[in-house]
C-alpha cells in the first residue's frame, strides 16, 4: 500500500506530525492467517518490524548481508542450524548471524516477529515457492 507520511523517514531537519497509537501486536497476528508471508506493522531507520505465522518446515537459505531477529510471540519455533537448533518460545528471540545458514521449522502454528533492514527476502539466496512479496498493507 502507500506509504502514509509519518510512515517515511523523515528527511535532515525535517519535523512533522505523529501518529500516535500503539501497535497491537496480538491484533495484527489476528487479521491474517497465511503461513510464511511476513507483514510489516513498523519501521525504525532503515528497519522493518514484521509478523508472520509460520507453520512446518521453511527453506535453507542464508543472508549474505544482514543479521536477521526472530522473536517468538505464541508457539514454539524452532530455528535449524547447520551446527544445531535453536528452540523459542514466546518471549523468546534469537539472532542469525548474516551469512549463517538457518531453516525455521514449527510443529503447530508460531506468532513471531522479525526485525531486519528493508527489502531483506524472507527466503535470502535460496529463493522458490516461498518466497514472500513485500506486504506493507497493515503499516
Ligand atoms: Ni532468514
Amino acid at each position: 500500500g502507500e506509504r502514509a507520511a509519518w510512515a517515511r523517514a523523515a528527511a535532515p531537519g525535517e519535523t512533522r506530525d505523529v501518529a500516535h497509537g500503539a501497535v497491537d501486536i496480538t491484533q495484527k497476528l489476528a487479521s491474517f492467517s497465511g503461513h510464511w508471508s511476513p507483514k510489516v506493522v513498523a519501521r525504525l531507520n532503515d528497519y522493518e518490524i514484521k509478523v508472520v505465522k509460520v507453520k512446518g518446515e521453511f527453506v535453507w537459505h542464508t543472508h549474505d548481508n544482514t543479521d536477521e531477529l526472530f522473536i517468538a510471540v505464541a508457539g514454539e519455533l524452532t530455528i535449524q542450524l547447520r551446527d544445531g537448533n535453536v528452540r523459542l518460545g514466546p518471549g523468546q528471540l534469537f539472532v542469525v548471524p548474516r551469512g549463517v545458514e538457518h531453516c525455521p521449522v514449527a510443529e503447530g502454528e508460531v506468532h513471531a516477529l522479525l526485525i531486519e533492514p528493508t527489502g531483506v527476502v524472507n527466503t535470502g539466496d535460496a529463493g522458490g515457492a516461498l518466497t514472500a512479496s513485500y506486504d506493507d498493507s497493515l503499516v
